[in-house]
């Protein structure tokens, strides 16, 4: 069923367990993300940017919001499975109206660039509107950018637990994405990969409230190496690798947002496919590969955060 993504990630909380996000542009990604839940018995919480939704609709968001919604409220209703849908880094207010009045369960206010002032009175705006609605609120606290340079990880671009407090209390949001030394992308670390385990800890201790790491793939290294095999240059990747998740599973966080894995597994699948079958030209068939590897992404994904068997 189609449920509040408040009940998916309330109920990893009080387990101990994280969920994947997964962001998704279109049709085939749903697929694959429905059948690994249900193959798992795994929660799935789907999400969208506000660039998935413009794609969606064929450059107007709001018609993308609505076909999104329908999609995925087709699939859910079908399955015994929870599944959420998420606006993910919601930074308009035209695009966060438009994904509640759509129907989405939860949306994102990234008000994270913005002074911390500021970002809480933005957060705090949008958590009255989306409640309002019964959608149910994810902010952020902290930089994500330039964390890949060890240099430019400065202290201040990390979250502040102090600061986490105060923001939670004021805003009354329902999950917080803390910074802790992750970024977005395939290139996310040049020395060896770490995070911040004492501010997760911290962040936890003072807000008691599912937390989300964003920025969260692992960068498999052999959907990477499959890519480059048939092509691609993918030089340098580097991502989170499952240790650490678990790591920061146990210290408090409950929703990891996963795009650049799925987008990796694919591409590797899909430019393996053409490779060996040159005379292949139905992209029911050019995309067996690329289905077979996304599902595995995610399925290896939920036995590792531990949502497996958690629907
Ligand atoms: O955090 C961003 C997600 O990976 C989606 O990115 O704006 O390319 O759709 P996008
Ligand atoms: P990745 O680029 O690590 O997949 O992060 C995705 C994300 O944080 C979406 O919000
Ligand atoms: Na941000
Ligand atoms: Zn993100």
């Amino acid at each position: 069923p189609y449920v509040d993504t408040k009940v998916i990630l309330e109920n990893a909380d009080k387990h101990g367990y994280g969920v994947p996000a997964l962001n998704i542009n279109n049709l085939e990604f749903l697929h694959y993300i429905i059948e690994a839940g249900v193959k798992k018995n795994s929660p799935v919480i789907i999400e969208t940017s506000q660039g998935a939704m413009k794609y969606a609709g064929n450059g107007d968001f709001r018609k993308g919001a609505e076909i999104f919604v329908k999609m995925v409220k087709a699939f859910a209703d079908e399955v015994d499975i929870p599944v959420a849908l998420h606006l993910d880094h919601g930074k308009s207010f035209e695009h966060i109206v438009a994904a509640i009045k759509a129907g989405y369960s939860s949306v994102m206010i990234d008000a994270s660039e913005h002074p911390f002032e500021e970002n809480m009175k933005i957060t705090k705006e949008i958590v009255k509107i989306a409640h309002a609605a019964g959608v149910s609120v994810e902010a952020e606290l902290g930089q994500l950018a330039g964390i890949e340079d060890e240099a430019v990880a400065a202290e201040n671009v990390l979250v502040d637990p102090d600061e986490a407090k105060k923001f939670v209390e004021e805003t009354g949001v329902d999950f917080l994405a803390p910074a802790v030394g992750t970024s977005h992308g395939a290139f996310k670390f040049k020395g060896a990969a770490k995070i911040d385990y004492d501010r997760i800890k911290k962040v936890k201790e003072y807000t008691k409230i599912p937390l989300v790491l964003h920025g969260a793939s692992s960068v498999v290294p052999e959907f990477v190496e499959i890519a480059e095999k048939h092509g691609a240059d993918f030089g340098g990747a580097k991502g989170v690798p499952s240790e650490i998740l678990q790591e920061a599973v146990k210290c408090g966080i409950n929703k990891v947002n996963t795009d650049t894995d799925l987008r990796i597994a694919f591409v590797a699948g899909l430019r393996e496919f053409l490779n060996a079958n040159p005379k292949e030209f139905d992209p029911r068939k050019y995309f067996k590969l690329a289905r077979e590897y996304t599902i595995k992404v995610i399925t290896d994904r939920m036995d590792v955060l531990g949502s497996t068997g958690k629907a």
